[in-house]
Protein backbone atom coordinates (compact mmCIF):
# COMPACT_ATOMS: atom_id res chain seq x y z
CA UNK A 1 0.00 0.00 0.00
CA UNK A 2 1.35 3.32 -0.78
CA UNK A 3 0.24 4.88 2.30
CA UNK A 4 2.55 2.72 4.32
CA UNK A 5 5.58 3.63 2.05
CA UNK A 6 4.62 7.21 3.20
CA UNK A 7 4.41 6.39 6.64
CA UNK A 8 7.99 4.69 6.40
CA UNK A 9 9.43 7.98 4.83
CA UNK A 10 10.55 10.43 7.41
CA UNK A 11 13.37 12.14 8.00
CA UNK A 12 16.48 10.12 9.62
CA UNK A 13 18.47 12.38 11.63
CA UNK A 14 20.80 9.23 12.78
CA UNK A 15 22.87 7.24 10.60
CA UNK A 16 25.37 4.58 10.79
CA UNK A 17 27.72 5.78 8.53
CA UNK A 18 27.61 3.25 5.99
CA UNK A 19 27.22 4.65 2.11
CA UNK A 20 24.17 3.59 0.07
CA UNK A 21 26.05 1.17 -2.22
CA UNK A 22 26.54 2.64 -5.89
CA UNK A 23 24.13 0.59 -8.09
CA UNK A 24 21.50 1.05 -5.65
CA UNK A 25 22.33 4.17 -5.91
CA UNK A 26 21.63 4.58 -9.24
CA UNK A 27 18.05 2.47 -9.23
CA UNK A 28 16.66 5.21 -6.50
CA UNK A 29 18.09 8.25 -8.75
CA UNK A 30 16.37 6.70 -12.00
CA UNK A 31 13.11 5.78 -10.24
CA UNK A 32 12.75 9.62 -8.91
CA UNK A 33 14.07 10.90 -12.50
CA UNK A 34 10.20 9.34 -13.63
CA UNK A 35 8.92 12.23 -11.93
CA UNK A 36 6.35 14.33 -13.76
CA UNK A 37 7.48 17.94 -14.92
CA UNK A 38 5.75 20.99 -16.30
CA UNK A 39 6.45 19.81 -20.30
CA UNK A 40 8.05 17.32 -19.43
CA UNK A 41 11.03 19.32 -19.14
CA UNK A 42 12.72 17.81 -16.29
CA UNK A 43 14.44 21.05 -15.28
CA UNK A 44 17.17 19.67 -12.91
CA UNK A 45 20.61 17.64 -12.49
CA UNK A 46 20.92 15.09 -9.10
CA UNK A 47 24.72 15.01 -8.83
CA UNK A 48 25.03 11.94 -6.42
CA UNK A 49 27.98 12.42 -4.13
CA UNK A 50 30.08 9.95 -2.71
CA UNK A 51 32.99 8.74 -1.03
CA UNK A 52 35.85 11.62 -0.37
CA UNK A 53 33.74 14.44 -2.26
CA UNK A 54 30.92 13.12 0.74
CA UNK A 55 33.59 13.93 3.27
CA UNK A 56 34.30 17.50 1.79
CA UNK A 57 30.66 18.37 0.93
CA UNK A 58 29.64 17.58 4.79
CA UNK A 59 30.94 21.05 6.34
CA UNK A 60 28.65 22.45 3.85
CA UNK A 61 25.40 21.62 4.97
CA UNK A 62 26.04 22.20 8.75
CA UNK A 63 26.55 25.53 8.74
CA UNK A 64 26.19 27.82 11.98
CA UNK A 65 26.15 24.47 13.57
CA UNK A 66 23.06 22.89 11.77
CA UNK A 67 22.82 19.28 10.76
CA UNK A 68 25.05 17.57 12.79
CA UNK A 69 23.76 14.32 12.23
CA UNK A 70 25.58 14.67 8.57
CA UNK A 71 28.75 13.21 10.61
CA UNK A 72 27.57 9.91 9.61
CA UNK A 73 25.90 10.96 6.06
CA UNK A 74 28.59 8.85 3.55
CA UNK A 75 26.22 9.81 0.29
CA UNK A 76 24.45 13.18 -0.47
CA UNK A 77 22.40 14.06 -3.35
CA UNK A 78 22.89 17.35 -4.85
CA UNK A 79 19.52 18.66 -6.50
CA UNK A 80 20.14 21.23 -9.20
CA UNK A 81 17.55 23.29 -10.61
CA UNK A 82 18.57 23.70 -14.61
CA UNK A 83 16.66 25.85 -17.11
CA UNK A 84 13.61 24.48 -17.99
CA UNK A 85 12.21 24.24 -21.70
CA UNK A 86 8.54 24.95 -21.63
CA UNK A 87 6.36 24.25 -25.19
CA UNK A 88 6.29 27.21 -27.69
CA UNK A 89 2.90 29.03 -26.75
CA UNK A 90 3.65 28.94 -23.07
CA UNK A 91 4.18 32.50 -21.85
CA UNK A 92 5.82 33.99 -19.12
CA UNK A 93 8.10 33.19 -16.60
CA UNK A 94 10.23 29.80 -18.14
CA UNK A 95 11.32 28.96 -14.72
CA UNK A 96 8.20 29.07 -12.92
CA UNK A 97 7.05 25.44 -12.95
CA UNK A 98 10.72 24.35 -12.02
CA UNK A 99 10.56 24.84 -8.57
CA UNK A 100 7.66 22.77 -7.86
CA UNK A 101 9.19 19.96 -10.50
CA UNK A 102 12.61 20.10 -8.53
CA UNK A 103 10.71 19.61 -5.25
CA UNK A 104 8.08 16.53 -7.22
CA UNK A 105 11.73 14.90 -8.37
CA UNK A 106 13.10 15.21 -4.81
CA UNK A 107 9.82 13.99 -2.96
CA UNK A 108 10.17 10.92 -5.59
CA UNK A 109 14.02 10.44 -4.60
CA UNK A 110 13.12 10.27 -1.20
CA UNK A 111 10.13 8.06 -1.63
CA UNK A 112 12.41 5.32 -4.19
CA UNK A 113 14.97 5.48 -1.48
CA UNK A 114 12.48 4.46 1.27
CA UNK A 115 11.18 2.17 -0.86
CA UNK A 116 14.72 0.23 -0.76
CA UNK A 117 15.15 0.49 3.18
CA UNK A 118 17.32 4.19 2.78
CA UNK A 119 16.69 6.65 4.88
CA UNK A 120 17.08 10.18 3.89
CA UNK A 121 16.66 13.70 5.04
CA UNK A 122 15.88 16.31 2.79
CA UNK A 123 18.38 19.30 3.72
CA UNK A 124 17.17 22.76 2.59
CA UNK A 125 19.98 24.95 4.70
CA UNK A 126 23.77 24.73 2.84
CA UNK A 127 26.83 26.82 1.30
CA UNK A 128 25.51 26.90 -2.35
CA UNK A 129 28.68 28.46 -3.61
CA UNK A 130 30.70 26.20 -2.22
CA UNK A 131 28.68 23.32 -3.45
CA UNK A 132 28.83 24.50 -6.49
CA UNK A 133 32.73 25.65 -6.51
CA UNK A 134 33.47 21.82 -4.85
CA UNK A 135 30.85 19.96 -7.66
CA UNK A 136 31.81 22.69 -10.26
CA UNK A 137 28.58 23.24 -10.78
CA UNK A 138 27.57 26.31 -13.38
CA UNK A 139 26.86 29.49 -12.27
CA UNK A 140 23.60 29.92 -13.85
CA UNK A 141 22.27 26.40 -11.79
CA UNK A 142 20.94 26.95 -8.51
CA UNK A 143 21.06 24.22 -6.01
CA UNK A 144 17.99 23.76 -4.23
CA UNK A 145 18.20 21.26 -1.70
CA UNK A 146 20.53 18.26 -0.55
CA UNK A 147 19.35 15.00 0.30
CA UNK A 148 21.21 13.19 3.14
CA UNK A 149 21.03 9.58 2.44
CA UNK A 150 22.19 6.09 4.42
CA UNK A 151 21.14 3.48 6.78
CA UNK A 152 19.25 4.82 10.02
CA UNK A 153 21.31 3.75 13.36
CA UNK A 154 18.10 2.86 14.82
CA UNK A 155 15.15 -0.01 13.69
CA UNK A 156 11.66 1.93 13.46
CA UNK A 157 9.22 5.04 12.68
CA UNK A 158 8.77 8.06 14.15
CA UNK A 159 4.87 8.97 15.25
CA UNK A 160 4.03 11.29 12.16
CA UNK A 161 3.33 14.45 13.40
CA UNK A 162 0.82 16.76 10.93
CA UNK A 163 -1.60 18.95 11.49
CA UNK A 164 -5.44 18.15 12.14
CA UNK A 165 -6.62 17.05 8.25
CA UNK A 166 -9.08 19.65 8.75
CA UNK A 167 -6.71 22.55 8.27
CA UNK A 168 -5.06 20.91 5.67
CA UNK A 169 -7.78 19.34 3.55
CA UNK A 170 -11.54 20.96 2.65
CA UNK A 171 -14.53 19.96 0.23
CA UNK A 172 -16.35 22.38 -1.73
CA UNK A 173 -15.39 25.58 -0.43
CA UNK A 174 -12.50 27.02 1.72
C1 LIG B 1 12.54 21.99 1.75
C2 LIG B 1 12.88 21.23 3.01
C3 LIG B 1 14.01 21.58 3.73
C4 LIG B 1 14.36 20.87 4.88
N1 LIG B 1 15.54 21.18 5.53
C5 LIG B 1 15.92 20.43 6.60
C6 LIG B 1 17.19 20.64 7.20
O1 LIG B 1 18.00 21.49 6.80
N2 LIG B 1 17.52 19.86 8.27
C7 LIG B 1 16.69 18.89 8.75
O2 LIG B 1 17.05 18.22 9.71
N3 LIG B 1 15.47 18.65 8.17
C8 LIG B 1 15.08 19.39 7.11
N4 LIG B 1 13.88 19.13 6.48
C9 LIG B 1 13.00 18.04 6.99
C10 LIG B 1 11.71 18.56 7.64
O3 LIG B 1 12.02 19.11 8.90
C11 LIG B 1 10.72 17.37 7.75
O4 LIG B 1 10.38 16.95 6.45
C12 LIG B 1 9.43 17.71 8.51
O5 LIG B 1 9.71 18.05 9.84
C13 LIG B 1 8.45 16.52 8.50
O6 LIG B 1 9.04 15.39 9.09
P1 LIG B 1 9.22 14.01 8.28
O7 LIG B 1 10.01 14.32 7.03
O8 LIG B 1 10.00 13.12 9.23
O9 LIG B 1 7.88 13.46 7.96
C14 LIG B 1 13.53 19.81 5.33
C15 LIG B 1 12.40 19.45 4.59
C16 LIG B 1 12.08 20.13 3.43
C17 LIG B 1 10.88 19.66 2.62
Amino acid sequence: MFKELALKRESCRGYDGRPVPHELLQEILETACLSPSACNSQPWRLLAVEGETAEKLRPMVQAAGLNRFADKVSTFVVICETKASLKEGVSGDRQRFAQMDVGMVTMMLTLAAADQGVSTCILGCFRENKIKELLNIPEDVVVRLVVAMGYAEKEGVRKKVRKPYSETIGYQSW
